[in-house]
């Protein structure tokens, strides 16, 4: 039986967010968004409209408003007396430690924006940052929002491949790096991949300016006139700068995510819209209290979840947070429990993944700190199994912390679905409904929408939101077809299952695409495979996600050597996997590689990869009928067995 939780009459009583909501924004939509960001926002120029959709499905959120990003993440902080306010205590893997309080950030963020200025960054012009968890990531970024210089930021696992794929696509005119990053102990190499990326060979880099920042005291390689120390170009810069309103639609970043093909999108948001959805979301999903609240979000800033949760959303609102360098067991596996305690975490925001992992490293390692101060759980990037749910409740939460489920995109921008603590009755598993301004239906194969419980469809959007995508850089069909035509013009296509259950919650169940989840990262089959076949001893390739314990899915790739390659067994497969590694990046690395003489396909060609599938999670292999040759899964499995 599924046992729901009620919050308590205390929390609710302090809680930012209200049942009230609900109404105000059903009853009118724009005026409840308008609302937010006047009131949560510091506008230069007063919008006039509150949404444009007239352009559908290109929106226009706050027409003729304007504003600069990171005088609302900073300096209004500052002029309204909070300068003395952490606004980052910064703990590096090695114990190192800053703080930085919100005058401190301005000064930063001044002298980076002036130095970018002084390489010739100006308003428009791209900026990649491919740096690790160090203030300097944020510096980075609200520095470029202030010049209006969209940021491009790259996952620090990524590849350099991966890093060329997206300075090329963007045409970023600097990139912002490290000389190394501490992975696991170890002052792991960054520079070199960008040195890499740029000096790729098919065609001449964009990149004028390589700005490192010294983080690990790596050798590193450099090339005079294109790359300059960070300390050498930023320390001396006047601490002041005048920053100027951008137009509410001015790009403000672009981030790369999977899609269903190899190309990854540059999902592209926009200022005023962004800003307004992520500072509510942050103050009303995660009941943050600026003053006194001591958050913590321990996704990376190369990810979405970073930048709406550790960037925008948390110094919009003035919060206090906790920025991690390291992974969860450097150099011991309390290492986040650790850090709650030194710092009196109130708002932890974490993944299933993670999660799932904490369980298996032991009840006994969480138990060991002080973990009184948490009062809040949030939860992201996947769904969370209600065993996984309850574990999180009981042996982080102190047993009575409200956890909230939050189901979003890249894409979204901000959090879309998830309880309100406080207001909502938990129900372990489930997102459970849309937030007040947001609207979702779940649709059948014919595009109708339904409510009867238990029965499976995919998840739509039905009305604009203030941090949607405004498109895919460079692609405004590529977005039109992705997300507008599944199901017509007036549905948001998300690409996740989902179904309710009798009490009307949404349960959210996978992507129903090409699109693999990965620890909450998401990578696509597309892009694997073509790693794959990118290796000489490669024909043919098909990948799958399969389910597994601890990171959701898995990957497994199905590969048909060529002619005259030679099935090494084990070192091919390392060989494979390594390769999978270099192109994309670890993160992608498959867990298995599975050589085999076939590929199960439809008579259009088209590879099967349900019953793939069925081969990689064991069980028994599902219908068959449609293959061109019936007699493959028999010679794929007959081999595997061998
Ligand atoms: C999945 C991460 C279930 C989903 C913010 C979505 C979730 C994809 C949840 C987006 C959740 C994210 N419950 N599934 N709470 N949160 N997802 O772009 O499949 O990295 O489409 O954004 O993650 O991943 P992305």
């Amino acid at each position: 039986m599924s046992q729901s939780y009620a919050p308590t009459p205390e929390f609710t009583e302090q809680a930012v967010g209200q049942a009230a909501l609900y109404d105000e924004a059903a009853a009118d939509h724009q005026g409840f968004w308008a609302r937010q960001a006047r009131e949560r926002i510091s506008w230069d120029t007063d919008f006039e409209q509150a949404l444009d959709w007239s352009q559908a499905p290109f929106a226009t959120w706050f027409a003729g408003g304007r504003l600069n990003a990171s005088v609302n993440c900073v300096d209004r902080h500052v002029d309204a007396g909070n300068g003395d306010r952490v606004a980052i205590h910064f703990e590096g893997e090695g114990g190192d430690t800053r703080t930085i309080t919100y005058a401190d950030l301005q000064k930063e963020v001044a002298k980076a924006a002036n130095a970018l200025t002084e390489l010739g960054v100006g308003h428009g012009d791209r900026v990649a940052i491919y740096l690790p968890m160090i203030p300097e990531a944020v510096i980075a970024m609200l520095a470029c929002a202030r010049l209006g210089a969209p940021h491009s930021v790259v996952f620090g696992g990524f590849s350099a491949e991966a890093l060329h794929t997206r300075i090329a696509d963007a045409d970023a005119k600097v990139v912002i790096t490290a000389d190394g990053q501490f992975r696991r102990g170890k002052p792991a190499p960054l520079k070199a991949a960008v040195d890499a990326a740029i000096d790729h060979g098919d065609d001449e880099s964009p990149v004028e300016t390589v700005l490192v920042v010294q983080r690990a005291q790596n050798d590193v390689e450099w090339v005079e006139g294109r790359d300059r120390w960070w300390h050498d170009v930023v320390d001396g810069q006047s601490e002041t700068h005048e920053a100027q309103a951008h137009d509410a639609e001015h790009p403000l970043f672009i981030l790369y995510t999977s899609g269903t093909t190899g190309k990854p999108k540059g999902i592209f948001h926009t200022t005023g819209g962004y800003l307004t959805q992520v500072a509510y979301t942050n103050a009303v999903v995660h009941d943050l209290h600026p003053e006194s609240d001591v958050y913590w979000c321990t996704a990376d800033i190369g990810w979405v979840t970073g930048h709406s949760y550790i960037v925008y959303g948390p110094l919009a609102n003035g919060a206090t947070q906790v920025l991690y360098e390291g992974t969860p067991n450097t150099p011991h596996e309390g290492r986040f429990w650790e850090i709650v305690q030194k710092y009196g975490v109130s708002i932890l925001y974490t993944a299933p993944t993670a999660i799932r992992t904490f369980m298996k490293w032991g009840d006994d390692i969480p138990a060991k700190y002080d973990l009184s101060s948490i009062r809040v759980l949030g939860s992201v990037g996947e769904p969370i199994n209600p065993e996984a749910w309850r574990w999180y409740r009981e042996h982080i939460g102190g047993g009575t912390a409200p956890i909230v489920d939050t189901w979003w995109q890249t894409e979204t921008g901000g959090i879309m679905i998830s309880p309100l603590p406080g207001v909502t009755e938990l129900e372990p598993g489930s997102a459970q409904r849309p937030i007040p301004g947001i609207s979702a239906e779940i649709l059948d194969d014919e595009g109708q929408p339904f409510t009867e419980p238990e029965k499976v469809g995919y998840l739509v959007l039905t009305k604009p939101w203030p941090a949607m995508l405004r498109g895919i850089w460079g692609d405004p069909e590529r977005y039109k077809d992705t997300y507008w035509s599944r199901f017509g013009p007036e549905y948001y296509f998300a690409g996740d299952g989902a179904k309710y259950d009798e009490a009307g919650n949404i349960w959210l169940l996978g992507r129903v695409d090409d699109v693999m989840n990965v620890s909450g990262h998401r990578l696509s089959t597309a892009e694997i495979e073509s790693a794959l076949v990118s290796h000489s001893s490669v024909a043919e390739a098909a990948v799958v996600g399969a389910a597994d314990e601890t990171t959701g899915q898995a990957v497994c790739a199905f590969v048909i050597l060529r002619e005259g390659a030679e099935d090494a067994g084990d070192e091919t497969v390392q060989e494979l996997r390594e390769h999978v590694a270099k192109e994309i990046g670890p993160i992608a690395k498959p867990r298995q590689v599975m050589v085999v003489p076939e590929l199960p396909k439809t008579r259009s060609g088209k590879i099967m990869r349900r019953l793939l599938k069925d081969v990689a999670e064991n069980r028994e292999v599902g219908d068959v009928t449609t293959l061109a040759d019936s007699s493959v899964m028999q010679l794929i499995q007959d081999g595997l067995k061998e």
